[in-house]
């Protein structure tokens, strides 16, 4: 899978002092396990709450996640969901192992979902997701490749509140 570094993502920004890493955490996210689903989510705003990061930004990292972590619960086979907190801001990474995605224009349209039956009755499969996570981040990145996985870089950056 062609990979966008981080130097090339941060570069982009020309915001190279986003390049000093304070603290990571790892969550592992398995495929069709609706119990745990969204509980990466939480941990994550509960970090950020227990770091004193404002209402409206731990709001904005948290709803693009939440997407990000179901996309990974329905849509993939599983992976892992990276938070990265940086001097001015916090990155969002998810890398999946597969299936990828065949045309990730067509994914990212509002509306466009692939979800089944099963899923839409659990109240997914709107096709918002996309829409929802470009909207409340400042950066977003996707690549993907059929029968590798999809990666996914958000970053969000503080704001005054
Ligand atoms: N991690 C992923 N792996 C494979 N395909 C994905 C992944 N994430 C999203 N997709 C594809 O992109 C489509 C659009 O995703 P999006 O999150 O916008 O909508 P949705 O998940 O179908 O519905 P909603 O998010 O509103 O519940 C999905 O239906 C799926 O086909
Ligand atoms: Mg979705």
């Amino acid at each position: 899978m062609a990979l966008y570094t981080r130097q090339a993502f941060f570069h982009a920004l020309d915001f190279q002092m986003y390049d000093k890493i304070f603290a990571e955490y790892i969550f592992t996210i398995s495929h069709g396990n609706f119990e745990m689903a969204g509980s990466a989510s939480s941990s994550i705003k509960k970090i950020l709450k227990h770091m004193e990061m404002g209402k409206a930004f731990i709001r904005r990292v948290c709803i693009a996640c939440y997407e990000v972590e179901m996309n990974m619960v329905i849509h993939s086979i599983g992976g892992k969901i990276r938070l990265e907190i940086l001097p001015n801001g916090v990155t969002i990474i998810a890398e999946d192992f597969g299936p990828g995605i065949p045309d990730i224009e067509k994914a990212l349209k509002d509306g466009f979902s692939t979800a089944s039956k099963e899923i839409i009755s659990k109240g997914f499969g709107a096709g918002r997701g996309f829409s929802n996570i470009k909207l409340n981040s400042d950066r977003f990145n996707i690549n993907s490749q059929v029968g590798k996985g999809t990666r996914l870089e958000l970053l969000f950056i503080f704001r005054k509140e």
